[in-house]
């Protein structure tokens, strides 16, 4: 066991992430939000960082989760869900960080309806993973250990 004595990784997921797993599953995959969790926890065994992961449903409390990740974070690594095409609300959020931003999506927006070709997390995230499925996570969380080193 080692000593998570370092600022943990914070993993936010929006709006309908919590139905993963049932809610459409031919573009999002069978596993479910707590196969997730678990996975990215698995990775951090060894490391000095532990995890947060949360989900909501609810653009103000993303907003909140986005500000503590601002002081008690290492990085955010974020599945903002439909508010990636609309939220100014986490754009705003997102721009107080000084700390890494990875966007993750399961789907690749850029191969589906044009709404969704624009991101607002874009513009200030460090880099972005999408089209790999649930293993996106996992990618990015390998993404974030090299960045913070
Ligand atoms: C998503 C893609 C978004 O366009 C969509 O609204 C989601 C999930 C993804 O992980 O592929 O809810 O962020």
């Amino acid at each position: 066991m080692s000593q998570k004595t370092l600022k943990p990784i914070y993993v936010l997921n929006g709006p309908n992430l919590n139905l993963l797993g049932v809610r459409e599953p031919e573009i999002y995959g069978y596993d479910t939000l707590a196969d997730i969790e678990a996975r990215c926890k698995g990775l951090l065994e060894g490391t000095e960082h532990d995890l947060v992961f949360r989900q909501s449903n609810h653009e103000g409390q993303l907003v909140e989760w986005i500000q503590e990740a601002r002081t008690d974070a290492c990085a955010l690594i974020i599945n903002p869900a439909a508010y990636t095409h609309t939220s100014v609300a986490l754009y705003d959020a997102l721009k107080a960080l000084s700390i890494p931003i990875i966007e993750c999506h399961l789907s690749n927006p850029h191969a589906r309806e044009a709404f969704r070709h624009h991101s607002y997390v874009s513009l200030v995230a460090k880099g972005i993973v999408a089209g790999f499925g649930s293993i996106g996570y996992e990618l990015a969380i390998r993404a974030v250990l090299t960045l913070v080193k």
